[in-house]
């Protein structure tokens, strides 16, 4: 798709994903590939990075990929993992090292070369992660930095654009990293510094006016981030072609359907919203468990859409907000695309929609990526800022089982968190919040009577990507606050408390 591509091949790292935000942070497109899926066609690509890995090259289970179509034919630069592979494969000596070198250490330059390490100064801090090290440069290395404990910190092969470093420079501990990076990529392999979210949208555009031409597409909205930006990218390029369905399931936060759907209306999206509230409780009537309230929603939500879909003559495409991330994970060393078929769509055949083609217009851009195409099309920020929220809504936040009352007095405690961290400025130093009805009655006295009602728990976390996370210190006098709210006017409840657990070991969500 991009003419100024860089290639990243994945040996396994869990660094991977941030070579290439490193990568795109300079505006500059890279692709994430796994090292035994080598694209055929390497024309597309302008340099090479080969990334590191929980292996050692000494062991036969480790990465051994044939790089003679990639070395000396395109630039190359190889990181940790990627660096000793390079060596061994080009006739250097790779062996255990006497210290394993983990964390800070600081470069002293063998041989000035002027491109690679054009504004990073001696002594810049680098970050390291092995346990093995290359002894003996492979045929043809010249060695060009070094570090307190390990000699062949970064090496070149004469002759060739090939380079090589121990260091991981992706990560932000590297403090010249990404200084590396564009003296490697735009110094040495001249890649254009081209790719923004404005060029994103107008080759996005391009794309699919070319691939769907004047079918109909259907698209699934959730409120969220990921569809809303999806959503707006087709609407840019096929208009009214675009068939946008936005379920309510009964389990949004309170308003949340109106309130979205206006918003949705207002961005000039073809959008139908579908009230199937009352088909999804009678769905959960008697479930407790997780999994099956989380079977339940899915089951359901497949029969609604596909209802819907149905009814939009000659559609031909489903559109998906799927981000790079998912792509990566299903297509990564470790995973496989089975991973991403969830066993629901396999029982009793596959819905008519999922019959239909895909199309997936963020699937090769990042989360923040997301976000920041969605402000260059001007989509409101606080729709981009909107924290997380699962797919079975409120269910999940409702221990046991689900009623009407339950649901209601929840959205009620739920408005009265959310509403209060952005009155007081909180809510974007939170990553994900919300509000969990308890299976639990406790006594409490309110005038003069004693009340015996439920107890609601607060959670607010501070994450990244939702993997881990923390919970968020909120001011004592904003607890106060929110607490006597919740318990003067939310009929039904008696008592609050706040989640003070990190994920691992507990979750974000209580089920
Ligand atoms: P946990 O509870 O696993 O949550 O720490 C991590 C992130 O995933 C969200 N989550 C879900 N999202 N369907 C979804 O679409 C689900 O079943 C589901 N369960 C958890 C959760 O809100 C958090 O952002």
């Amino acid at each position: 798709m991009q003419q100024h591509n860089v290639l990243i091949l994945d040996f396994g790292s869990q660094y991977t994903q941030l070579i290439a935000r490193r990568v795109r942070e300079l505006n500059i497109y890279c692709e994430i590939h796994p090292y035994n899926k080598i694209p055929e066609n390497l024309n597309d690509f302008k340099a090479v990075i080969l990334s590191g890995s929980p292996s050692s090259v000494r062991s036969d289970e480790a990465p051994h990929p044939d790089l003679s179509g990639i070395r000396g034919k395109k630039p190359l630069l190889a990181v940790c993992y990627g660096a000793q592979y390079l060596a061994h494969f080009s006739g250097g000596l790779v062996a255990p090292s006497n210290t394993r070198e983990y964390g800070r250490a600081n470069l002293s330059f063998v041989k000035d070369n002027e491109d690679f390490f054009k504004n990073i100064s001696v002594g810049s801090q680098v970050w390291m992660s092995h346990s093995d090290t290359i002894k003996n440069l492979p045929t043809g290395g010249t060695l060009l930095a070094s570090t307190h404990d390990v000699e062949n910190a970064a090496y070149k092969i004469e002759g060739e654009t090939t380079y090589a470093i121990q260091f991981h420079p992706e990560v932000y501990h590297s403090t010249d990293g990404k200084q590396l990076l564009q003296n490697f990529l735009v110094t040495i392999a001249g890649v254009a510094q081209t790719w923004t979210p404005s060029s994103f949208v107008d080759e996005t555009v391009a794309d699919i006016k070319a691939k769907v031409g004047n079918d109909k597409v259907v698209l699934g909205l959730s409120g969220g981030v990921d569809s809303t930006v999806a959503a707006v990218l087709l609407h840019k390029a096929i208009g009214s072609n675009l068939h946008c369905i936005f379920v309510n399931n009964g389990l949004l936060r309170k308003n949340e359907f109106t309130d979205v759907l206006k918003q949705y209306e207002g961005m000039g999206l073809n959008v139908k919203g579908v009230d199937a509230s009352a088909r999804f409780l009678d769905e959960l009537t008697g479930l407790s468990d997780p999994e099956a309230k989380r079977k339940a929603i899915g089951k359901v939500f497949i029969d609604v859409f596909d209802d819907e879909a149905n009814q939009i003559e000659d559609a031909k495409w489903l559109a998906q907000g799927t981000i790079y991330p998912d792509v990566i994970e299903s297509v990564s060393v470790n995973g496989g695309p089975s991973a991403t078929i969830k066993s629901h769509h396999n029982v009793g055949g596959l819905p008519d929609f999922m019959k239909l083609k895909i199309v997936e217009p963020l699937r090769m851009i990042f989360k923040d990526e997301v976000r920041r195409v969605g402000a260059s099309m001007g989509i409101d920020k606080d729709l981009l800022g909107r924290h997380p929220f699962p797919g079975p809504g409120l269910a999940i936040r409702i221990l046991g089982d689900i009623t009407s009352e339950k649901v209601r007095i929840l959205q009620e405690v739920d408005a009265i968190f959310i509403n209060g961290l952005k009155e007081d400025g909180l809510y974007n130093k939170v990553w994900q919040a919300g509000a969990i009805l308890l299976p639990v009655n406790s006594v409490g006295v309110m005038g003069d009577e004693r009340t015996y009602e439920k107890v609601v728990a607060l959670r607010a976390v501070e994450s990244t990507d939702g993997m881990t996370a923390d919970w968020v210190n909120l001011p004592y006098e904003f607890l106060q606050k929110t607490s006597n709210k919740i318990i003067n006017n939310v009929k039904g409840v008696n008592r609050v408390v706040y989640d003070i657990s990190s994920k691992p070991p507990a979750t974000i969500e209580w089920e």
